[in-house]
């Protein structure tokens, strides 16, 4: 029976639990018989479905980090007979030539050059095509995650030498692949569109959405060739800033948007920042059926220093940063950032957001897979050391602070134990346990409707 496209391939599944990475995350949990309630919580992520990355060449056939592709496909057919329901494959392509031009920790093997496109073509998108395409997986649903961080560093990053050679490769990458991929009728994609803290600002949203509309119109299907968009991948931003839900707040008569954490910018959380990126891709021309996701993997920030009531303060920088969840420094932290938790559990049509038009709840990160290296280690992926990762260096790029990255980390994508210890113990919901509800009365010392309004939505 021809597989059919449906509009949201989440609602009615479940989606693929990586074997691999489950043993992983087992392996982990036998290690913690000094704390079986931890231990209890790591087997409970073991269950959870998470994406599998196509982050090199080798990953196709399978390599020293993991089996291949049709590994996965087989299994996924298994799981999907043995939940007689629909089953969601999450895939990740992630190797455009020039790959992860304004940062290091995750350059790739193919060169921004003519030759570096013409071999992601042929040995890079059409082989997984071809594995796509066969019969046998026509009734699993794969949902393609697209080269994250390529298109969004085209709009915000194009004054960094390296992203202005590769913009005309990941324009061309990332339209080949939607060719190939929205031909076969059982791939639905979703574009990448970083996080709100990247590119909430309406001066990035907006040229975003238009460049989003660009590459889809020069798709042979346009528009049709994307299903939706996935925000916050590999990102920790949080899903709601619970005790700041009023973006328009102002204390003192100084809006809270003004202040250093937010640097003016409207969408202080992924709900605000898919719902504002929804509107602005239908303005752009996208139909109001595409459908967004949200990587929620690392963007609990629960544990010992999430803030549950609302701390009064005449400062705008102390208020913010008193009643923020996220713990970061700066939200351009993106490396390994101590204190993040895991956040809520893969789920599809999440209700509550209506403006958000969510898809799904999705783990395209997996818990426990590192960023980036914390020193140089020399490796044959193309993969360089980013100072970003470095938790002893001060970034200009974070207002010359520290970065918060976790010590000890090695190569991204490699296991990373310490690191997801801390996003168990620290995730949001509370893993198996009850949650605790905000406190959401603000304190009466400052008036919480004085100054102005900007309605954003
Ligand atoms: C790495 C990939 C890895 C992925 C998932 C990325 O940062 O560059 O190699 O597959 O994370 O962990």
């Amino acid at each position: 029976m021809a597989p059919v496209h449906v509009d949201n391939p989440y609602a009615g599944a479940v989606q693929y639990v990586n074997p691999t990475w489950a043993a992983s995350v087992n392996a982990a949990a036998g290690r913690q018989s000094a704390d079986p309630a931890l231990a209890a919580k790591m087997r409970t992520v073991a269950g959870q479905p998470t994406a599998v990355w196509m982050d090199r060449i080798s990953a196709i056939t399978g390599n020293a980090d993991g089996n291949g592709l049709k590994f996965h496909l087989d299994n996924a057919v298994a799981q999907q007979k043995a939940a007689g329901v629909p089953l969601v494959f999450n895939l990740v392509i992630y190797d455009l030539p020039g790959r992860d031009c304004f940062a290091l920790a995750s350059n790739g093997e193919l060169p921004a050059t003519d030759a570096g496109l013409a071999r992601y073509k042929s040995e890079y998108i059409d082989p997984i095509a071809d594995l796509l395409d066969n019969p046998e997986y026509e009734s699993i649903r794969i949902a393609a995650t697209i080269e994250p961080d390529s298109l969004p560093n085209l709009t915000t990053n194009i004054s960094e030498p390296a992203c202005q050679q590769a913009a005309p490769y990941y324009r061309q990458g990332v339209k080949y692949a939607l060719d190939k991929l929205h031909a076969i009728p059982n791939v639905y994609n979703y574009i990448d569109i970083g996080h709100s803290g990247w590119l909430g600002w309406d001066s990035n949203a907006g040229p975003s959405a238009t460049l989003f509309a660009e590459v889809a119109k020069s798709t042979t299907a346009g528009f049709a060739s994307i299903d939706g968009f996935v925000s916050d991948v590999a990102n920790t931003t949080p899903l709601e800033e619970p005790l700041l839900s009023d973006s328009s707040l102002t204390i003192n008569n100084t809006p809270i948007r003004s202040s250093k954490f937010y640097e003016w910018n409207f969408d202080f959380d992924e709900i605000d920042y898919t719902a504002h990126m929804h509107r602005l891709l239908v303005a752009a021309g996208f139909p109001s059926s595409i459908g967004m996701l949200v990587d929620t993997s690392r963007n609990g920030w629960g544990g010992p220093n999430r803030p549950t009531s609302i701390t009064a303060s005449t400062d705008v920088n102390a208020y913010v940063d008193a009643n923020r969840v996220d713990r970061r420094v700066h939200r351009g932290a993106w490396c390994n950032p101590l204190g993040a938790g895991i956040g809520r559990f893969p789920e599809a049509t999440p209700s509550g957001y209506a403006a958000s038009h969510l898809d799904a709840f999705v783990w395209i990160k997996p818990p426990g897979e590192s960023d980036g290296a914390s020193t140089d280690i020399p490796n044959d992926q193309g993969k360089r050391f980013d100072r970003m990762c470095d938790p002893t260096f001060v970034s200009p790029k974070l207002n010359n602070q520290l970065t918060g990255a976790t010590p000890n980390a090695p190569l991204a994508g490699q296991w990373f134990e310490e690191q997801f210890v801390t996003l168990v113990k620290n995730a949001y919901p509370v893993i198996g346990g009850t949650t605790p509800v905000e406190d959401l009365v603000a304190p009466t010392i400052e008036g919480r409707f004085g100054g102005h309004h900007h309605h954003h939505h």
